[in-house]
């Protein structure tokens, strides 16, 4: 397959560190799984990404072909779209060089995402943490992506890419494709089941109010069930004031395909109780299949190394095309 021109060109990525949560799963993979006959669709692991907090570089190898077989697992076909590692193709870096230059200090300096983990890791507030964001525009914006579907979180990073993005093109003439965000309807924000105030996240120190992936039934179970909710009984969507059953009524639907409506209306008079095993079944008979399935490709690594081959050479072929204009573009000599 090569770059289909018919089609309008999507992007996404996930960072290979620790377990994937259903968090990436209902923000972002559902929907790259959902939109990948409609677009052109390029997704990476990005890896460089990140190293910008510390890795254990086992664990980041190993995790980086966990990603793909996770991929392909929840139902992403290379036969339709490219598939890669993002080290794989050195443009990423070369790009983000150029980029930094039409970035400023104090706009990285205010991303939320920078503040947060810069005081998680206050002993490594690193130049890389800080050029995050300037490194993903320049993943976007490498594949002439039109929409990238990302969960709410990335939003803020999206707008920094479109604003580079128009920046480089009032300069130079229109070169970048300007991106719009795809936010899932439902779900673009789940919560961490403990604290539904918090995002959840991969990399949370409390994995009890996170659901891995990779989570057995009995955790699941167990975590659901420890959920925290509010004391008013009623299954009701209302993220105002009922955050906890409102996340809850999020990935029931997401997993299910049910409406909130016809959910609400399923629990009505029934007890939280009653409710959260609902869910708990109901994600762990989701996920077990999607396990199995990437525990038997793990053990092909001969195959997902094809798949990350086919996917690299792809994806530098379109990478390094737009390198190459912007290099024209701004003045680099070339041979
Ligand atoms: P990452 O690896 O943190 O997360 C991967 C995807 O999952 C979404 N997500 C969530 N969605 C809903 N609820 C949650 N609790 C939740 N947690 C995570 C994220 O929004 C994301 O879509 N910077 C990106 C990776 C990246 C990228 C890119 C994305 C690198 N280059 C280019 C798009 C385009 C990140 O850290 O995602």
């Amino acid at each position: 397959m090569e770059e289909n021109l018919a089609k309008k060109r999507l992007y996404s990525a996930v960072q290979p560190t620790n377990a994937l949560t259903i968090g990436n799963y209902i923000g972002a993979i559902n929907n790259m799984v959902a939109l990948q006959d409609e677009y052109d669709c390029t997704y990476a692991i990005a890896n460089m990404h990140a190293i910008t907090v510390r890795q254990q570089p086992a664990q980041l190898r190993a995790n980086t072909l966990s990603v793909l077989a996770l991929y392909l697992a929840c139902g992403l076909d290379p036969q339709k779209c490219t598939l890669y590692v993002q080290s794989h193709v050195p443009c990423h870096a070369e790009l983000a060089w150029v980029l930094n230059t039409f970035t400023y200090v104090g706009e990285m300096e205010r991303m939320t995402q920078f503040k947060d983990k810069s005081a998680k890791h206050a002993d490594n507030i690193n130049m890389g943490l800080m050029d995050y964001p300037v490194l993903m525009a320049a993943d976007i914006l490498l594949y002439k992506a039109d929409v990238v579907p990302v969960g709410i979180d990335q939003r803020q990073h999206l707008e920094i890419c479109r604003d580079i993005a128009v920046r480089f093109n009032n300069v130079y003439s229109p070169t970048f494709t300007v991106p719009e965000g795809i936010y899932p309807k439902v779900g673009a924000k789940i919560a961490d089941l403990s604290d539904p105030a918090k995002k959840m996240s991969k990399s949370s120190e409390n994995p009890a109010g996170t659901i891995f992936m990779n989570d057995g039934r009995d955790a699941i179970i167990k975590k659901f069930r420890r959920a925290v909710t509010d004391s008013d009984g009623e299954v009701r969507y209302d993220p105002e004031n009922k955050p906890g059953i409102s996340n809850l009524l999020s990935i029931y639907t997401v997993f299910t395909g049910k409406s909130v409506a016809q959910a609400e209306a399923e629990f009505a008079g029934r007890g939280y109780g009653d409710f959260k095993s609902a869910v708990a079944e109901t994600v762990a008979d989701a996920l077990a299949p999607v396990q199995a399935e990437q525990a038997r490709l793990l053990a092909d690594k001969g195959y997902l190394d094809s798949v990350l081959a086919e996917g690299a050479r792809r994806a530098y072929k379109t990478a390094s095309s737009t390198l190459a204009k912007v290099y024209r573009k701004i003045g680099f000599y070339q041979l």
